[in-house]
């Protein structure tokens, strides 16, 4: 028998539009300031991570690796959101990365529930820029959990108010911290980026117009299935 997806679960920046490229950018302008080396290699370490563990980890790239105080921090991290945020408030549905459109238009034609996963607090403002907030059965940001990526709870947090079974779930990243938390979550994942970077996926595809809803179907089946 087919196993029956209950709904797919989507992380925001970098997989449903490239704000993950907006946050690099504002990011590298803090870097620069600091004149600490940030390349976008070690941006790859940035995604799905908090805003505040991220600015630890543009920090020990420092050459001088001096101290910073708790408001130092707060003040380098909220400056970072501010650029962000300026930003962001250019996003129009026209953002939305290609093939998204049209595989949340496939999901929802069959009547699968729609969520999302994200560490970001500024997803629900990103989500109705894009015109998609009312599309999403749950939409879940970092404020409404205890544990980032790559801990599972945003994912289960989305199935739980979506009342689906992780187990039926697809759970769709672009970063390695958010695959490992859709795997520990139980549920299928599809990593958006390059096959190497993603061991643990169990579907790997270059860019987002690859996304195809009956492929996936066909693979979440089979690993059902067991083959
Ligand atoms: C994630 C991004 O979605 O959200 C990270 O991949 C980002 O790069 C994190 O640091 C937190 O975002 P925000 O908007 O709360 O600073
Ligand atoms: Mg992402």
């Amino acid at each position: 028998m087919k196993e029956q997806i209950q709904a797919f679960i989507f992380d925001l920046d970098g997989v449903i539009t490239d704000t993950a490229e907006y946050h690099y950018l504002a990011w590298k302008a803090i870097a620069d300031e600091l004149g600490i080396e940030f390349t976008r290699a070690f941006n790859e370490n940035l995604k799905g991570v908090s805003r505040m563990d991220s600015l630890k980890l543009l920090l020990s790239q420092a050459k001088d690796r001096r101290e910073y105080t708790a408001q130092e921090m707060e003040e380098l991290a909220d400056r970072k959101n501010k650029l962000y945020q300026t930003m962001i408030e250019k996003v129009t549905p026209s953002d939305i990365l290609p093939g998204i459109n049209e595989l949340l238009s496939e999901i929802k034609r069959r009547g699968i529930k729609l969520g999302l996963a994200s560490a970001s607090k500024n997803a629900f403002f990103v989500m109705e820029r894009l015109g998609l907030k009312s599309e999403f059965g749950a939409i879940v940001d970092s404020s409404k959990i205890a544990n980032n990526k790559p801990d599972p709870e945003v994912f289960l947090k989305a199935a739980e108010m979506l009342q689906v079974d992780p187990a039926y779930c697809i759970g769709v990243e672009d970063a390695v911290s958010g695959v490992q938390a859709i795997k520990s979550a139980g549920m299928f994942a599809v990593a958006i980026g390059d096959r190497e970077a993603f061991p643990h996926a169990d579907l790997v595809l270059e860019r987002t117009s690859q996304l195809d809803f009956a492929q996936i179907a066909t693979a979440f089946a089979s690993a059902a299935n067991g083959n």
